[in-house]
Formats: C-alpha cells, sequence, structure tokens
C-alpha cells in the first residue's frame, strides 16, 4: 500500500499530481477574483513563484545528491526530470494567463511588459520548449549526449539568469522581493561547490 501511495510521487505520474494541481490552484486562484483581470495577474504571479520552486528542485537534485546523498535527495535526483516538465507546465499556465492578461486589459499589460521582457521572456520560453521537448527518452537520444547536456546546461543558467532578472528588476518597488533571489543564489552555490567536490579527488590522486 506505501508502495502504490509513494507511486503517485515517482516518474510521470509525479507531472500529472503536480501539474494538475497547479492547474486547480491557478483557476480556484482566478475565481476569486470573479476571473477579472486581476485575478489572471495573480495567476502570473502565482505560476511565476511555482516556477520558480520547481525549476530550483530540478537544477538543483544532481548537485544535492552528490553532496548530501540521502533519502530526499535520491527521491530528488531520481525525479529531477519530471520536475523539469512540470516546471514547463507550470509556465505553461504562466503563457496563458499572460495571453488572458494582454487580451482583458491591453493598457494594463502594455504597462507591465516591455521590448525587454519579450526578448528575454521570449528566449526562456524558446529555451523552455527545447529543453521539454527533449526531455523523453527517444528525442534526448536523438539529440545525442554531448548536444543534450549542453542544450541542458547552457539551457539552465539562461533560466537562473532569466529568474534573477524578473524578480531583480521588481525589487526597487518591492524590496522583499530580493528574498526570491536567495533560493537562487543557493541553487547556483550548490552547483559551484558540488563541481568542485567532484573535482577534488582526481587532483589529489594526480598529485
Ligand atoms: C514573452 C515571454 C513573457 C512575458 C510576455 C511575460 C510577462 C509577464 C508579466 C506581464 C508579468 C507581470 C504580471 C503582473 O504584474 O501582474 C510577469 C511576471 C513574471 N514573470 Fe513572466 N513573462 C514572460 C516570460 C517569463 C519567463 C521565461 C520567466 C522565467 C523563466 C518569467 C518569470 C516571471 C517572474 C519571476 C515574474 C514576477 C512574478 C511576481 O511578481 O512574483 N516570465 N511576466
Amino acid at each position: 500500500m506505501s508502495e502504490s501511495r509513494q507511486n503517485w510521487f515517482e516518474g510521470w505520474r509525479l507531472l500529472a499530481v503536480l501539474g494538475l494541481t497547479l492547474l486547480a490552484l491557478s483557476v480556484w486562484i482566478a475565481g476569486m477574483q470573479q476571473f477579472e483581470v486581476d485575478g489572471v495577474r495573480m495567476v502570473i504571479r502565482f505560476t511565476a513563484r511555482t516556477s520558480l520552486l520547481l525549476f530550483c528542485l530540478a537544477f538543483s537534485a544532481a548537485a544535492l545528491a552528490r553532496l548530501w546523498p540521502n533519502a530526499w535527495t535520491r527521491w530528488q535526483r531520481r525525479n529531477r526530470r519530471y520536475l523539469g516538465v512540470t516546471f514547463a507546465a507550470s509556465h505553461g499556465i504562466h503563457a496563458i494567463a499572460i495571453a488572458a492578461f494582454a487580451m482583458m486589459d491591453p493598457a494594463g499589460y502594455a504597462a507591465a511588459t516591455s521590448p525587454a521582457s519579450y526578448i528575454f521572456g521570449g528566449i526562456g520560453y524558446a529555451v523552455i520548449i527545447a529543453m521539454t521537448a527533449t526531455s523523453f527518452d527517444r528525442s534526448a537520444k536523438a539529440l545525442g549526449a554531448s548536444a543534450w547536456r549542453r542544450l541542458h546546461l547552457i539551457g539552465g543558467y539562461y533560466l537562473l539568469f532569466q529568474f534573477a532578472v524578473s524578480f531583480g528588476k521588481r525589487i526597487p518597488d518591492m524590496p522583499l522581493y530580493a528574498l526570491f533571489l536567495i533560493p537562487l543564489l543557493a541553487v547556483f552555490a550548490l552547483r559551484m561547490i558540488s563541481m568542485a567536490a567532484a573535482r577534488t579527488p582526481r587532483t589529489v590522486q594526480a598529485g
């Protein structure tokens, strides 16, 4: 029984559970404001934050499992692909809410965006689509291991940068937004420490 319960939090089922939960919560949030533009904007902010959490879990998984192998980090490492695809689903809802915002309140939407948000956000979405499309066994194999690694490494760091810019630019108006940078810096630091740790034994042996 515990195994079947556990299975809902593993693999593609994890994506189904988390994805449907995000969708239900987004509809609920928009519904609280009678599906008016304020509710839609709340969904944009909500999915930006759920995306941040899911992205950080996926992008830190290998580093955490290497530095602190335990049941939680092994689960995270084992499921990082599904956490990554759930991040893409969360950003899919972000995109739908953005489109709804643009249609419902063109003037407010124009004030909330700029050419830079289209350029950097557009690249962000291209990266998310490319990474998601190559998150299946067959497409990953077709791309080849080294191109896959490069795409997911460069894409991951681009998204980290994009999150930092999107949250960071709001800090002058809302200083508490600086808190959102903490998980991003932590993920970056963990990856650097893990990379250094992976290199250390080889250096010692060589000496
Ligand atoms: C063309 C693509 C994109 C457009 C047009 C866009 C548009 C928007 C808009 C209009 C808001 C503000 C909502 C409001 O003030 O009510 C917003 C918030 C945000 N977006 Fe996007 N976005 C795009 C892509 C992305 C990407 C790729 C990321 C991250 C990888 C991202 C992360 C964020 C974040 C962090 C916020 C702030 C949420 C908050 O205030 O808590 N966006 N976006």
